[in-house]
């Protein structure tokens, strides 16, 4: 089969999905991620709390990677990298973000549209003690996004830096950092088998969030 016979062969939300009614859709969006989230959870859906981050660089290019949602809060959507790698020198120069969630097994996606912004140091610190040895340790050998000269170099600085820590347990990265999303438009897709998709948008005005119905 050539790859365009193949793709073509795939089903796409052919399988059993949930419904979604925006009628009765909560007045602001983070109750309705947070219910999706536990949905999602419950319904085994893998590794849910990945998303897709986009950003622009310098240029007006746009730049996309898939990163681990931390946390959400009044403040938005959380997550956590180097201020260093190229997505934060990215967000250092415009802080304009989109994220990205699809659930494929419910048939959902979530588009989150808004502006990162940096927690306070301490904020940072603490996540980054809170995380497991292993992600510490790939976080203090590492220059995220810094071309590697080879994969040696990158096992004599682990093995490095797993002795430093071993000396002083609360060494923390200093680059490392929690962003949070705030944001200005929030869009939820529940996919239908007949293909009536729905498509709900929050958008946020001075008096709080106006909803809307999107053609699918
Ligand atoms: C499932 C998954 C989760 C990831 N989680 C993170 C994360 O939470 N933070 C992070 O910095 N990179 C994470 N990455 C790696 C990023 O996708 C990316 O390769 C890295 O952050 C460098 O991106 P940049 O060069 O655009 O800065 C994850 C990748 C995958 C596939």
């Amino acid at each position: 089969m050539t790859t365009r016979e193949t793709l073509r062969a795939l089903p796409v939300l052919a399988h059993q999905m949930p419904s979604f009614d925006p009628a009765g859709a909560p007045a602001e969006p983070m109750t309705l991620f947070a219910d999706w989230l536990t949905e999602a959870v419950a319904a085994g859906v893998d590794e849910p709390h990945a998303m897709t981050l986009s950003t622009v660089d310098a240029d007006g290019a746009p730049d996309a990677r898939v990163l681990i949602l931390k946390d959400l809060d009044t403040t938005g959507w959380h997550f956590a990298t180097s201020a260093i790698s190229a997505k934060g020198r990215q967000l250092a120069g415009d802080p304009r973000v989109a994220l990205t969630f699809h659930w494929r097994e419910q048939g959902r996606q979530v588009r989150v549209r808004g502006a990162a912004r940096a927690a306070d140091a301490t904020v940072s610190r603490g996540d980054f003690l809170a995380r497991p040895e292993g992600s510490r340790i790939a976080t203090l050998a590492g220059r995220q996004s810094a071309v590697l000269a080879d994969r040696a170099e990158l096992d004599r600085e682990l093995a490095d830096v797993r002795a430093r820590l071993a000396a002083d347990p609360d060494l923390v990265a200093e680059t490392h950092t929690v962003y949070a999303v705030a944001p200005t438009r929030v869009e939820f897709w529940q996919a239908d088998r007949e293909r009536r998709h729905v498509r709900l948008r929050y958008r946020r005005t001075e008096r709080g969030w106006d909803r809307e119905l999107l053609w699918p």
